[in-house]
């Protein structure tokens, strides 16, 4: 079974799964979502299957989140720590740091370059300077980035306007819905409102609005693995293969 046949999609029309991809190196990938919709788990599944065997990939954890705390085999970093080189998963927990140091950390990373970054709730950003200077060169850079956050009208426009993939869960407030509506075609069928209530429809619990702004290709995903499946994922995809002698 691939990974989006994990996906129960609502829409019936099944040519549509061949216009699905992961989002690459290049890419750079926005998710919001009201409290509890979802995001951490559908982001989580997405970095299952993202190309850390490449390259390093950081989880920045200002949540202090336990799903990235069952990633057995990510390693722990530290921001005294270098920006590690060697492929894999690392897991820096973030709560309660000082900004200042989160920044000069973040323009370490951008630096280096050639490092995936992965921020849970990243509207806690100290200082969105560094951040908007990796997300604004991260393609060049090979910075792909990952940014989860509930409300998109609580972060910087340019994080939804950089992203090439934004993937949005139900949102709670109307000003919320208007701004995804600001970047996401009207036209597609995953964005029209209802008639009466001239909001987007209710999507089922652990569904989202997923939009390939490269391909221009939008759909309602279903939901996405459970965090077993995801952290098995992990697992087999971080252990060292063995070599044949
Ligand atoms: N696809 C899914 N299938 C089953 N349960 C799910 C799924 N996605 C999320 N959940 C569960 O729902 C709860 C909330 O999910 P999650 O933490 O991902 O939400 P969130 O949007 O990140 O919330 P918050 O904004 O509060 O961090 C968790 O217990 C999670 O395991
Ligand atoms: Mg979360």
């Amino acid at each position: 079974m691939t990974a989006f046949d994990a996906l129960q999609k609502l829409t019936k029309r099944d040519n549509r799964r061949d216009f699905f991809r992961f989002p690459d190196l290049s890419h750079r990938v926005t998710l919001n979502g009201r409290t509890g919709s979802g995001k951490t788990q559908f982001g989580a599944w997405l970095l299952s299957n993202a190309r850390f065997d490449l390259q390093p990939f950081i989880i920045l954890n200002f949540k202090d989140e336990k799903l990235f705390h069952q990633i057995e085999r990510a390693r722990p970093l530290d921001y005294s720590d270098v920006i590690p080189d060697k492929p894999g998963l690392y897991h820096l927990a973030a709560p309660g740091v000082d900004p200042d140091l989160i920044e000069k950390w973040l323009w370490k990373l951008w630096n280096k370059a050639n490092t995936g970054l992965f921020v849970d709730e990243a509207y806690l950003m100290p200082d969105f300077q560094a951040y908007k200077a990796i997300l604004t060169t991260g393609r060049s850079r090979h910075i792909p980035t990952y940014s989860l956050s509930q409300r998109p009208v609580a972060i910087p426009r340019f994080v939804i306007s950089e992203a090439d993939f934004y993937i949005s869960f139900n949102l709670n407030d109307k000003s919320d819905e208007e701004r995804v509506r600001e970047f996401t075609p009207g036209d597609h069928e995953t964005y029209l409102l209802n008639r009466e209530t001239k909001r987007l429809p209710r999507l089922s619990p652990f569904h989202s609005r997923w939009y390939d702004i490269g391909n221009d290709f939008s759909c309602v995903l279903g939901p996405c693995p459970d965090t077993n499946e995801i952290l098995e994922k992990f697992e087999r995809r971080l252990t060292p293969r063995q070599r044949m002698i």
